[in-house]
């Protein structure tokens, strides 16, 4: 596949689902339900135009920025998804990589195929940890430690997922962690050979972090049967501070829509609001990220770091939320696509592309680089 001829993220989705079952495929790029908040993600970065100033000297520029304290080539991070290596065999290490290539963190889900420590093995990127709050307490603690130890520079808190949101284009499927050989799917990856002989008849997926602890099993199963058993959803505020205490470094807390909760996050100790509603995958019609940016911006001020997550298809969304007063943008399923299709030179090619149209979005709105980006760049369409 020549991956310079994919010309933009959709360019991606269209070779990824070529190369997937649409089983996997659909679990990918599929949110809840009707898929609402799904689309309005994407769909309200339509909602601002541009103001772009001319006669500026735009011949010196960069895109570089910090997160959290650290460099990055360009504003963004790679955003935990489980099980990335249902799509491409142990998925996670080529993603990792691709991001230390390209100079941005790369957020590793707890319910990834590959470990933190395989993770930590793979290369020198900026590595970030997600967690949900399990039930086990001590395997949560358990976890803190592996991710410490594994030089995780900020442990990323995920609050949308107390119960699973409802997905029905999962359910319709049977999807099931390994996924299941029965007669309906059997023809789907016989057709996707390439699948079939990297994923499906390789080393069985399954959640790698758990791996010898006594929630690993082999049975197959829903996510939202593994979820309903080991989440814990009693997590309140006043759990927030056992973890900044029990982390002891930056605290992103994931999955914010309100000025309200963004408020309550910082004063209990969190570092970074991410804004996100797990890209359209829990509650459906929930407000878009775009529009819950501004609002959680305002609350959160210069208090706390602000991260867009959800939507992010092109360099020109990204500037958009920089303008409304994100510090970056985190992405999912565009390096989940590029992953996909082509492995690591895919994730590679995805980031590629962003960071390229970020520059050129920049360029053509007369800046030259992040810290000229604010609401005099966008006008309301
Ligand atoms: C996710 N997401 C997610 N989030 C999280 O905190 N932990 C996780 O394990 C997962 N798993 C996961 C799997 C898949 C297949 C997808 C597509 C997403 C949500 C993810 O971090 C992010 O919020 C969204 O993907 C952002 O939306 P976009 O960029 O995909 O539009």
């Amino acid at each position: 596949m020549n991956l310079q001829r994919l010309y933009n993220i959709a360019d991606l989705r269209s070779a990824a689902r070529k190369r997937l079952p649409r089983v996997i495929f659909e679990f990918v790029d599929g949110g809840a339900q009707d898929e609402i908040t799904l689309r309005a993600n994407s769909a309200d970065f339509a909602r601002y135009a541009f103001r772009p100033r001319m006669l500026t000297d735009i011949s010196e520029r960069s895109t570089a920025t910090t997160i959290l304290g650290a460099p990055a080539a360009f504003p963004v991070v790679l955003a935990p998804t489980g099980l990335a290596g249902i799509t491409h065999r142990r998925g996670e290490l080529p993603a990792s990589r691709a991001a230390a290539a390209a100079g941005v963190p790369y957020c590793l889900s707890c319910m990834s195929t590959c470990s933190i420590e395989d993770i930590a093995a793979a290369s020198s990127v900026t590595r970030w940890f997600q967690l949900y709050v399990l039930r086990d307490r001590e395997l949560t603690r358990t976890f803190i430690e592996r991710a410490k130890a594994a030089g995780c520079r900020a442990l990323v808190l995920t609050v949308d997922t107390k119960v699973q949101g409802p997905r029905e284009r999962d359910m319709r499927n049977g999807f099931t962690v390994p996924p299941r050989f029965s007669l309906d799917t059997i023809v789907d990856f016989a057709l996707h050979w390439r699948w079939l002989l990297d994923v499906g008849l390789g080393p069985k997926v399954t959640y790698g972090n758990f791996a010898g602890s006594a929630l690993s099993t082999n049975e197959a199963m829903t996510i939202t049967r593994f979820i309903g058993g080991q989440f814990d959803p009693s997590v309140s505020y006043k759990d927030l501070e056992w973890f900044k205490n029990a982390w002891g470094g930056p605290v992103a807390v994931k999955g914010i829509l309100t000025g309200e909760d963004a408020r309550a996050a910082v004063d209990h100790g969190a570092d970074a609001i991410i804004v996100s509603n797990h890209g359209g995958r829990q509650l459906d019609g929930a407000v878009s990220s775009l529009r819950a940016l501004p609002e959680v911006a305002d609350a959160v001020g210069d208090r706390a770091e602000v991260i867009l997550d959800g939507g992010v298809r092109r360099g020109s969304d990204i500037v958009k939320a920089l303008c409304l007063g994100a510090r970056a943008c985190m992405i999912g399923r565009p390096w989940l696509y590029g992953l996909a299709a082509a492995g690591e030179p895919g994730v590679a090619r995805s980031l590629e592309i962003l960071r390229h149209e970020f520059d050129l979005a920049v360029a053509l709105l007369g800046r030259t680089g992040v810290d000229q980006l604010d609401r005099s760049c966008l006008a309301p369409t």
